[in-house]
């Protein structure tokens, strides 16, 4: 009996990389370095990790677009590389948002075009795409009538995930559905997620570098960093690897550029891990410090921040994130 709706078993795939003007470097990258996770029937799951993370090559293999160098996967069952005919139909696939739509046709025209590729036609079809517009919110927004060169990014993803459900497909799989949207959108699509997993029973597999999206909408949730998953289970069983940490905030100005920053960084906290985000004129830090430790990282900190000519706008002590499990699990501290 097959429980878990995706396997994906000790994955391994790497791609020759050419750089150089002649393209006559050649260098080897090792996307997946032996990934394994299961996803069980009905859950929403999230493959989480940094850019380069190895996200979106596990996802195409599943989706039968990419063959393993080594390893194994199963999706109801179906071996992705032995039965990829019965993969495709079991399975609704969205890559990259705005793949394979035509231009010049209407929403609605090209989801009867994917429809009728499908082997939907007359009531059937016409029933699915008007609940797919109704679900995806597409209706409101005008996408029916609208020239699909026309539409906004968020009206093609809204309709990248309903080509991806015509066919009533048991699981989804989503690569990074809601990157670059606006907050209308991505809360749409999350809700959306949550209630395909909910009231329809569909196995849904998104890919997301975003903390908080995962956090609110995932099930379980696999991590991934270099290649390889590095922990694994609920938001909350993951959370329990960071018990006895602090994170702090600092927000700050400096006329550095990142890698200024980080190596700063890295000098003061030692093996204590970090992030650094740039976003408009400030930095923002968070540090995954021990409890009973915050005020003299706080206060050192600050000290040699003042020196550099660093404006600091706010320090704030935060509850503990999915970030942090990540900070703590790639830091160099390791586990302690
Ligand atoms: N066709 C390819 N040729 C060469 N290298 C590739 C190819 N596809 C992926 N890679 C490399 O494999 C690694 C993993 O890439 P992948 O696209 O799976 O990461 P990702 O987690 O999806 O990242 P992102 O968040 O940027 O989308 C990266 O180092 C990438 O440069
Ligand atoms: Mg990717």
């Amino acid at each position: 009996m097959v429980s878990d709706a995706i396997i994906a078993d000790n994955l391994w795939k790497s791609f020759i990389e050419t750089r150089g003007f002649f393209k006559r470097k050649k260098s080897i990258v090792e996307a997946l370095r032996g990934v394994s996770f299961r996803v069980h029937r009905g859950e929403v799951y999230g493959l989480l990790g940094p850019n380069g993370a190895g996200k979106t090559t596990t996802i195409k293999i599943l989706s039968t677009l990419l063959l393993p160098d080594k390893g194994k996967a199963l999706i109801l069952g179906h071996d992705v590389v032995e039965e990829a005919e019965k993969v495709r139909r079991v399975i609704g696939v969205s890559l990259s948002v705005e793949r394979g739509f035509f231009w010049k046709l209407t929403g609605y025209e090209n989801l009867r075009y994917f429809g009728l590729l499908h082997g939907l036609h007359g009531d059937v079809l016409e029933e699915r795409i008007n609940y797919l517009f109704k679900i995806l919110g597409l209706e409101e927004l005008g996408a029916r009538d609208k020239f699909y060169e026309d539409f906004s990014l968020g009206m093609k993803a809204r309709l990248s995930i309903a080509r991806a459900l015509l066919h009533d497909p048991p699981v989804l799989i989503l690569d990074e559905p809601t990157l670059g949207l606006d907050p209308a959108s991505s809360r749409h699509i999350r809700e959306l997620l949550v209630k395909l997993s909910r009231e329809e029973d569909k196995t849904v597999l998104i890919t997301s570098h975003n903390m908080f999206e995962v956090e609110m909408i995932c099930d379980r949730v696999g991590i991934i960093n270099k290649g390889r998953i590095i922990a694994e289970g609920t938001v909350q069983e993951l959370k329990k690897i960071v018990i006895g940490s602090v994170p702090v905030v600092f927000v700050f100005h400096l006329k550095r550029d990142k890698s200024f920053v980080e190596s700063f960084f890295s000098e003061i906290l030692g093996s204590i891990g970090f992030v650094v985000e740039l976003s408009e004129d400030y930095y923002r830090v968070r540090v995954l410090v021990r409890r009973g430790e915050e005020d003299v990282i706080v206060h050192r900190v600050l000290e040699k921040l003042r020196s550099v000519g660093g404006r600091v706008k706010e320090v704030r002590i935060e509850e503990p994130s999915l970030e942090d499990v990540f900070i703590k699990l790639t830091s160099g501290s390791g586990g302690g």
